[in-house]
């Protein structure tokens, strides 16, 4: 088990499964953590929870001048950034390609991928200085397959591993990792918005035959965003319980 004592880390997606639960395990092994998302309630609960050094800042992130924001507050408040965990994002809507919506197309984009994409440009200048940091953005099993009636997502997810990708080569050199971390099916406030019986059918397709929880997810992401992770970079790491070895989403 990592220890993260006086390690500052951005978490994305704070209020809610996979990021609420990572910024809680991080808290729990002595991480400053800073919380970004829209809920303000939800984030001070998560806040109050977590204890410690914790700074919660209510944000869009789908605006980018107010995630910008968020993170110099968060730097203001805990000190220079050593990790980020670039993970909050949103389903969209289920529609036929032809029908999909242009403006939620847009929304899609700008909170799965443009967000992660400015939040790392934002901080990896001083990853990159004081030759230390970790970065972390969370993908899907759409960031490897296609998806019918999900353009926009299936787009944004693919896009933000090859940010990864790309970002990973070029600052390896400087002493900074970029990963990102694949969820299956992880029951969730996202899965939950899925009708019961999609979600059992979903399921019975997982070699494990059961859906992931937010905790499991949250041990890998907390693996790579630690210094235990130090020999990885540009991965894209599967918490699905087998399924993406095995099907065509
Ligand atoms: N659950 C799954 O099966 C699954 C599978 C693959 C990938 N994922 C990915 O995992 C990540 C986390 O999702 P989750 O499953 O944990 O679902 P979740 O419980 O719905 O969490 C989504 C988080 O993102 C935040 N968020 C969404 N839009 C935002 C915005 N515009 N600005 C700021 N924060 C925003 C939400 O907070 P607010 O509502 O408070 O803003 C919430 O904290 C997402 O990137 C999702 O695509 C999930």
């Amino acid at each position: 088990m990592s220890d993260f004592t006086g390690h500052h880390i951005v978490v994305t997606g704070a209020s809610s499964g996979i990021g609420r639960a990572t910024a809680l395990l991080l808290a729990s092994r002595g991480a400053k953590m800073s919380l970004i998302a829209r809920r303000a309630e939800t984030l001070a609960a998560v806040r109050e929870l977590a204890g410690g050094e914790t700074f919660a800042a209510p944000a869009d992130v789908s605006d980018r001048a107010a995630l910008l924001g968020a993170i110099d507050a968060a730097e203001a408040a805990l000190g220079p950034i050593d990790g980020l965990f670039a993970n909050a994002g949103t389903g969209g809507t289920f529609a036929a390609f032809t029908e999909y919506d242009d403006a939620v197309f847009e929304d899609v984009l700008r909170t799965n991928l443009l967000s992660p994409f400015w939040a790392m440009k934002r901080v990896l200048p001083g990853m990159i200085e004081r030759r230390r940091g970790a970065i972390l953005v969370t993908g899907s099993l759409a960031s490897e397959r296609g998806m019918a009636r999900n353009p926009g997502y299936v787009a944004s997810k693919h896009g933000v591993l090859g940010l990864a990708r790309a970002a990973a080569l070029e600052v390896a050199p400087h002493g900074v990792r970029v990963n990102c971390i694949v969820p299956g099916f992880v029951e969730t406030e996202m899965l939950a918005n899925i009708p019961y019986e999609a979600r059992a059918t979903m399921a019975a397709r997982v070699p494990q035959r059961r859906t992931g929880s937010a905790e499991e997810v949250a041990e890998v992401a907390a693996f790579m965003l630690s210094d235990a992770a130090a020999h990885v970079t540009g991965q894209s790491w599967a918490v699905d319980g087998g399924i993406l070895n095995t099907l065509t989403v």
